[in-house]
This record gives C-alpha cells, structure tokens and sequence, in this order.
C-alpha cells in the first residue's frame, strides 16, 4: 500500500465509529429530554401519598383563625380576594371545588400542593402566577392553618 493513502476499510471503521457516537448522543439527548420532561412537576401526576406526611405535620393543630390572619398579612389577597378572579381564582368557595381539582388528591392534598408546588397543576385559565417560594417562606405549621382556613370557605 503506498504511503498516505487510506486503508477504505479503515475509513469504513472511521465512518461507522462517528455514526455509533452520533446516534449514542441522540438516544442520550432523547433520554435526558425525557427524564426532564417526567419530573417536571408542570406535567407531574398527581400522587395522593406524596405530601401525606408533610401535610399530616401540617394539620396537625392546625387553626384556622390563625390562617386566616396569615392570608390577611401575607399578599394572597391582592391576587386572590380583590378584584373579579382574573388575576387568580377568587378564594370564595375554594373548599367546594378543592376536592376535585386534580384527582386523586383530596381536598387538603390539593391546597397543599397549590401552596407549595403551584406550578404542578395549574387552575384551567390562569397564569403561573402564584409565588412559588412558599415552602421556603411558610413553616409546615402556617401553611396547615391556612389551609384549615381556606377549608371554611364553602362559598354559602
Ligand atoms: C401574584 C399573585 C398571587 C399571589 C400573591 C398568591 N397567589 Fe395563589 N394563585 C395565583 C394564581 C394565578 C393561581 C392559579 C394558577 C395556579 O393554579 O397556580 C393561584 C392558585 C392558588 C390556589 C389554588 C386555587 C384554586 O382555585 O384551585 C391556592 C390554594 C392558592 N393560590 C393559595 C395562595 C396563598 C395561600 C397565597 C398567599 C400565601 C397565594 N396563593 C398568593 C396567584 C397568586
């Protein structure tokens, strides 16, 4: 073989090797976008059992006269008890529809997740508005009198 000339097998083997290694990172492009994609509490099922023990701490004495204060201090009524509900969903009659929100969640479940995880579901019509740094700022305790407070609001 003269000097410098290539081998066509060998650049069958360079030409096989690049397409191995192109098509190894596409399957890991698609992987990695579908991994974000499920744990992206956006498009995240809802699972009954996920809160079920932060939400029992928070319940736990919950008081909801002390919640209402809360909202009262708090900002959550200039988006959601002033105006006609086209900022945010009005909170009256918030403890009539809770429940069926996102099933299989429950009631307290769902206003759970609606504090600490807004963006996991959001009410058909609206905007990811809500802050989303609740957890950090509310202890598990004023959350649960919170809620406890929104669960009063029947609307009758
Ligand atoms: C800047 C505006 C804004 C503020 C402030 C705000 N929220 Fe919200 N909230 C929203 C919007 C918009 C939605 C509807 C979108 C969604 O589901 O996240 C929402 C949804 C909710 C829901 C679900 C309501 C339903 O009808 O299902 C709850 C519960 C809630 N917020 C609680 C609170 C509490 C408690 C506070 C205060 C500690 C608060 N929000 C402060 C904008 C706000």
């Amino acid at each position: 073989m003269v000097q410098g000339e290539r081998n066509p097998r060998q650049s069958q083997k360079v030409l096989i090797a690049a397409i191995a290694v192109f098509v190894t990172a596409a399957f890991v492009l698609i992987l990695a976008l579908a991994i974000s994609d499920t744990s992206s509490p956006v498009t995240g099922a809802a699972d009954s059992g996920a809160y079920a023990e932060a939400l029992a701490t928070a319940l736990a004495g919950a008081d909801a006269a002390i919640g209402e204060r809360l909202i009262a201090e708090n900002d959550c009524a200039s988006c959601h008890l002033i105006g006609d509900g086209q900022t945010a969903p009005l909170f009256d009659g918030l403890a009539s529809v809770a429940g069926a929100r996102r099933p299989p969640l429950s009631a307290e479940q769902y206003l759970f997740e609606a504090i600490v995880l807004p963006a996991a579901h959001l009410v058909a019509g609206y905007a990811n508005a809500m802050p989303n740094n609740y957890d950090e700022r509310f202890s598990l305790t004023d959350i649960g009198h919170m809620i406890a407070h929104l669960l009063l609001l029947t609307g009758d």
